[in-house]
């Protein structure tokens, strides 16, 4: 049987949420594989609307929702998301939520260390979410992680403390802070371990026996290829790997189990937080699609950058994390426009490109070339659930992306609403 992943073509907020929770529904388990209390995910079921910025999207109905040993974990914050859940009437225990004991942990020191250097760093501010995600994978890649696994064990965590300390204090001086606090930490560490044990599983394990039974997994990828750590427009990345691949060696499932790779595609552009944005637009367009789209951060509020769609950086995306469909949401913001356009290509001194180059200069540096289409003003595609609901200028503009990005359109999203979707094809069947 087939599993599915679901994995952000451009700079994530593409609306994953919906498409995921859509797919949830009919999965026998969820798997975040990478990321972590960064992503924001917002999912509307009925009247009532969740925010998820680190559970896996399946909790909210109930399916087994699991957290791979690719994301970094917040206890304190997964505490609370949990306990925020339950108190929307969410059922949230040990046998519908586990933790992989060795995803690394984001402790208080990596998310002080966030906001000292973003706040130090002038011109070069990469505009993270501050919840030290970047700290967190740097330790992780240094050996220097407390592991979930780590609070069955806080007797023995002397030595891992000594290196963390080893190589944080000497950070924190340069900062003007005092050391790391290691009673305190450890303290706080004992008070939050009761909470988190009771999940913590060996999830490479779970997700084999799954895949065993022939069950069907979700892998919920968060935020979008662009913010890779090795494709996207570096340094303004997150710190982990989002494209599709990453399933696999984030959740301890080979390769083989990706399955459909299903690449969500808002209709139009946006981003947030600081780096290149080709199609970026700083008039009343931009303005009108923000507020069309609602574009405000779920995690933290902030206006997101609009622009129009970019076929180039999302035919990259697709063809960088292998992409067999795209979800494509939010194609109503775009209703009540005279003319709509598409980056088709770009002009990079006097050159023409038909990709988005490596360096940060070139990319900023890179002019978009469009072309412009009708638009179907006066018409509407929100809510609608079949392609005869759909304005035909509508459809013309949905063929063009398809053709331009080189992958084929699965599911057309087209309102917050679970229901709302034109199916094209099934990514769980083969
Ligand atoms: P960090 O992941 O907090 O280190 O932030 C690095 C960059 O990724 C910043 O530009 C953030 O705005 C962006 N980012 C992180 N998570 C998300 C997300 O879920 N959606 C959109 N952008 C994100």
């Amino acid at each position: 049987m087939a599993n599915v992943t679901v994995i952000g073509a451009q700079w994530g907020d593409e609306g994953k949420g919906k498409i995921v929770d859509w797919l949830a529904s009919r999965a026998d388990a969820v798997v975040r594989f990478q990321g972590g209390h960064n992503a924001g995910h917002t999912l509307v079921v009925g009247e009532n609307v969740y925010k998820l910025s680190l559970l896996p999207s399946g909790i909210v109905t109930g399916t087994l929702s699991l957290i791979g040993n690719g994301v970094v974990l917040d206890p304190w914050h997964f505490r609370d998301e949990v306990a925020k859940l339950k108190g929307q009437g969410v059922d949230v225990n040990p046998q519908n939520l586990q933790v992989a004991e060795n995803a690394p942990l984001i402790l208080p020191f990596h998310r002080d260390l966030d906001a000292l250097r973003e706040d130090a760093s002038g011109a070069g501010k990469i505009g993270t979410t501050r919840r030290g995600i970047g700290p967190a994978y740097e330790d992780k890649v240094g050996r220097r992680s407390i592991r979930v696994c780590d609070l069955a064990h806080l007797d023995d965590l002397g030595p891992q403390l000594d290196r963390i300390c080893a190589h944080h204090d000497a950070l924190r001086a340069g900062f003007g802070q005092p050391p790391i606090d290691r009673e305190r930490l450890l303290g706080d560490l004992w008070d939050i371990a009761a909470f988190v044990l009771p999940f913590a599983r060996p999830v490479w394990r779970t997700l084999n026996e799954a895949r065993k039974a022939g069950k069907r997994i979700l892998f919920e990828g968060a935020q979008g290829v662009l913010l890779d750590v090795d494709h996207g427009t570096y340094p303004f990345v997150t710190s982990s790997n989002t494209v599709s691949g990453t399933a696999a060696s984030g959740s301890g499932l080979g390769p083989s189990q990706a399955g459909f790779v299903l690449g969500i595609v808002k209709a139009y552009t946006t981003r947030v937080g600081s780096g290149p944005f080709p199609t970026e637009l700083e008039d009343e367009v931009g303005q009108k699609l923000g507020e069309r789209g609602h574009e405000f951060g779920t995690v933290t509020g902030r206006k997101r950058r609009c622009g129009w769609f970019d076929a180039v950086l999302t035919r990259q995306s697709c063809a960088i994390s292998g992409v067999t469909g795209i979800a494509l949401t939010k194609l109503d913001v775009l209703d009540d426009f005279e003319t709509v356009k598409i980056c088709v290509g770009y002009r990079l001194r006097g050159t023409e490109l038909d990709y988005f180059p490596a360096h940060a200069a070139d990319q900023s540096a890179v002019e978009p070339v469009y072309e412009e289409l009708e638009g179907w003003k006066g018409q509407t595609t929100a809510g609608a659930r079949s392609w005869a609901d759909l304005p035909a200028q509508a459809i013309k503009y949905i063929q063009r992306v398809q053709e331009l990005i080189e992958t084929p359109v699965a599911l057309v999203s087209t309102s917050p609403e679970r229901e709302d979707t034109i199916l094209v094809r099934d990514p769980f069947i083969d």
